[in-house]
């Protein structure tokens, strides 16, 4: 097959998934990592309708957005659902996920199998930079609740963000 169709089809797609409540640098990092090995990249925000984040999902796809926009390859959109429906609907066969420590494997193992055995997507994982192994959103989160310095590991847009919704908390 010719034309645009066929070049369509031929784009490798990746996804990251996640929750994003906010993102972080670790987040940032995987994500322009994975928009270097990849030609289009989706950042999936999930929906979880049982667990209020800190953050609204539109909000937090705009800052995502906001921190993407430079990347060029870089998609965000919400999902709720299988995460391997949202990667059939857009035919993406991979998804990326970061790896902090031998703490996050077991259960991304899992994940990854049942993902494999349900549609046939392969998850890659990127051993997460070394300046990042700790960082988690809920961590970020909860030291800024108690006045602590998180501007290095958020960035400048996010770190706004999160002290303007936790004066009003
Ligand atoms: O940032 P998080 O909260 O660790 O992300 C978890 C996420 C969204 C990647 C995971 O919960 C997920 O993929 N959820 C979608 C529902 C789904 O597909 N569940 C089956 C996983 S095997």
């Amino acid at each position: 097959m010719t034309g645009p169709e066929s070049e369509g089809s031929q784009l490798r797609r990746a996804v990251c998934p996640g929750s994003f409540d906010p993102i972080t640098n670790g987040h940032l990092d995987i994500i322009a990592r994975a928009s270097r090995l990849y030609d289009e990249v989706y950042v999936a925000v999930m929906i979880n309708k049982s667990k209020k984040g800190l953050f609204e999902v539109e909000e937090r796809i705009d800052l995502i957005r906001g921190e993407t926009a430079d990347f060029g390859n870089v998609r965000v959109e919400a999902f709720h659902g299988l995460l391997v429906d949202f990667c059939k609907q857009r035919e993406i066969p991979a998804i990326v996920k970061g790896l902090r420590a031998v703490s996050d494997f077991d259960y991304e193992l899992q994940m990854a199998q049942m993902n494999n055995g349900l549609s046939g997507v392969e998850t890659l994982f990127v051993p997460t930079n070394p300046t990042y192994s700790f960082l988690s959103s809920s961590l970020v989160k909860e030291v800024a609740a108690w006045g602590g310095d998180v501007s290095h590991l958020v960035p400048p847009a996010v770190l706004a963000a999160l002290g303007e919704r936790l004066r009003k908390a």
